[in-house]
């Protein structure tokens, strides 16, 4: 048997822009995983992969799966990959704790996976790059134009400095800091925000390019106090990068709500996180006052709070 797993991720700073080329910064989440199991199984003929998702009822031979299923698009991609056109029968097994449609990055943690455990299984395990390209492919069933930062953050497993069309850069972390993940509870389909963005984008030109540009700089600052250790400088980042996706038109009143009851319970900084609309939002906070500020996250509407530390 071979096992693989890939962590969640959070967007910290940088969202939307990141789409139009500005750069962004995202950190993995090791609290949440996915993890696949590949096994060799005894089945009548060559080539047979049995496929297995108990989280979302899935149970079923790969063959008779959608091609355009994300997770027979992946195994598929995979073996061709690697060369192997009739590998043995196999059972893959997918299990994950990270929350669905959430912005943690649930479907690409599942593709990276897959692609470890079936490639190492075959003992041909690829390169981190290539990886993250394959699981790229899938994050395009999503949404036609992701920026790349999902895959790349969870398949590098570090936090990552992204830009579009350049290598990542790994940022190191000149002191550990408290961050809250926590979720409003509305779904909110990245593509769906993406369209937006994009549908302003078109209509105001000047306008959006230059929201982006001011995203892109505070995130540059951002990485700077990151390699720095400069904690303290980071939640006013936070809330200065939540304007600017204010004026995007990604934020919602239900963000809105757990922004402000972060900040009142005396957060550092607060923003949402990721696509926005819905999803989750994030605060940077004093350790020790993080239990009382999940406690007012809860009370403003948070259907879920994560209290992660974020460190090299
Ligand atoms: O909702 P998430 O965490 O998958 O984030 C989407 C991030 C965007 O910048 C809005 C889109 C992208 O492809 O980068």
């Amino acid at each position: 048997m071979t096992t693989a797993r890939a962590p969640g991720k959070i967007i910290l700073f940088g969202e939307h822009a990141v789409v139009y080329g500005q750069p962004a910064i995202a950190v993995p989440i090791h609290q949440v995983s996915a993890i696949v199991e590949v096994t060799s199984i005894s089945a009548s003929r060559l080539g047979v992969i049995h496929v297995e998702a108990p989280d979302i009822g899935l149970d079923s031979w790969l063959h008779e799966m959608d091609q355009d299923q994300p997770l027979a698009r992946i195994i598929h991609l995979t073996l061709n990959e690697i060369g192997i056109h009739d590998p043995p029968a196999l059972g893959i097994t997918i299990s994950s704790s990270i929350p669905i449609a959430s912005g943690l990055g649930s479907g690409t943690a599942v593709s990276v996976a897959i692609i470890r455990s079936l490639s190492n299984h075959l003992g041909q395990s690829l390169p981190l790059k290539r990886q993250s390209e394959l699981a790229y492919e899938v994050e395009k069933i999503h949404h036609g134009t992701p920026s790349g930062i999902d895959n790349t953050v969870v398949t590098y497993a570090k936090p990552i400095f992204y830009k579009r069309g350049c290598d990542p850069e790994i940022i190191s972390i000149g002191a550990p800091f408290t961050l809250i993940i926590s979720d409003t509870g509305v779904q909110s389909p990245t593509a769906v925000a993406v369209e937006k963005v994009r549908r302003g984008w078109q209509d105001d030109p000047n306008i959006y390019e230059s929201l982006f540009d001011e995203i892109g700089r505070l995130v540059l600052q951002a990485r700077y106090s990151m390699e720095r250790g400069q904690v303290n400088k980071l939640g006013p980042l936070m809330d200065q990068n939540q304007v600017l996706l204010e004026a995007i038109h990604v934020n919602s009143p239900p963000l809105q709500a757990l922004i402000n009851a972060a900040r009142e319970a005396g957060a550092y900084g607060a923003k949402l996180s990721g696509a926005g609309l819905g999803g989750n939002m994030i605060a940077i906070v004093d350790p020790l006052n993080a239990h009382a500020v999940e406690k007012a996250l809860k009370q403003a509407g948070a259907v879920s709070t994560l209290t992660t530390e974020v460190i090299e």
